[in-house]
């Protein structure tokens, strides 16, 4: 076991709460990589994953936005595929496949960092926005998203 793991097995054992080592940040972006988002070989647009890290780099975005490629996130129908995770929700998005696109969501990502707080997504992507999930918001704040409590701790599972 690594000191990282140990650390996060000693404070779950005395009921602390979990944090970052890192400073935290304000979102995070999942641009999907899967099985089809940016697969050109298949046909999918593609995305542009070396200019992106490159600028998230250049312009120190991670600080303040965590940017993340993933493997596939699910609604490969819709791809290509982008997830923002904000504190208070998701959003998803689909069908990106021009450039502007990802300088939008680039742009978008300076201008948060340079707020010190998540501004607003860009409207000009409105019409990519759907929503992921079954339950809709409308059910949030009723019984429908209340979870049962959890019946095993994580210590419980992993000793
Ligand atoms: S490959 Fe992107 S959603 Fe499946």
């Amino acid at each position: 076991m690594n000191a990282q793991t140990q650390r996060i097995r000693e404070t779950l054992a005395r009921d602390g709460t979990l944090a970052p080592a890192r400073d935290r940040v304000l979102g995070q972006i999942v641009f999907c990589e899967g099985c089809c988002c940016g697969r050109t070989d298949n046909g999918f647009p593609p995305v542009p994953r070396d200019w992106i890290k490159h600028r998230w780099k250049v312009e120190k975005l991670n600080r303040s936005v965590q940017l993340t490629f993933s493997g596939c996130l699910g609604p490969c129908d819709l791809a290509n595929v982008v997830c923002v995770i904000l504190p208070e929700e998701m959003q998803w998005f689909g069908g990106l496949q021009e450039t502007w696109q990802y300088d939008l969501l680039l742009d978008w990502a300076i201008a948060s960092r340079d707020a010190g707080a998540l501004i607003e997504l860009p409207v000009e992507l409105n019409r990519h926005r759907f929503e992921r999930f079954a339950v809709s918001k409308s059910c949030e704040k009723s019984d429908c998203m209340r979870s049962p409590a959890p019946s095993r701790r994580f210590q419980d599972v992993f000793p």
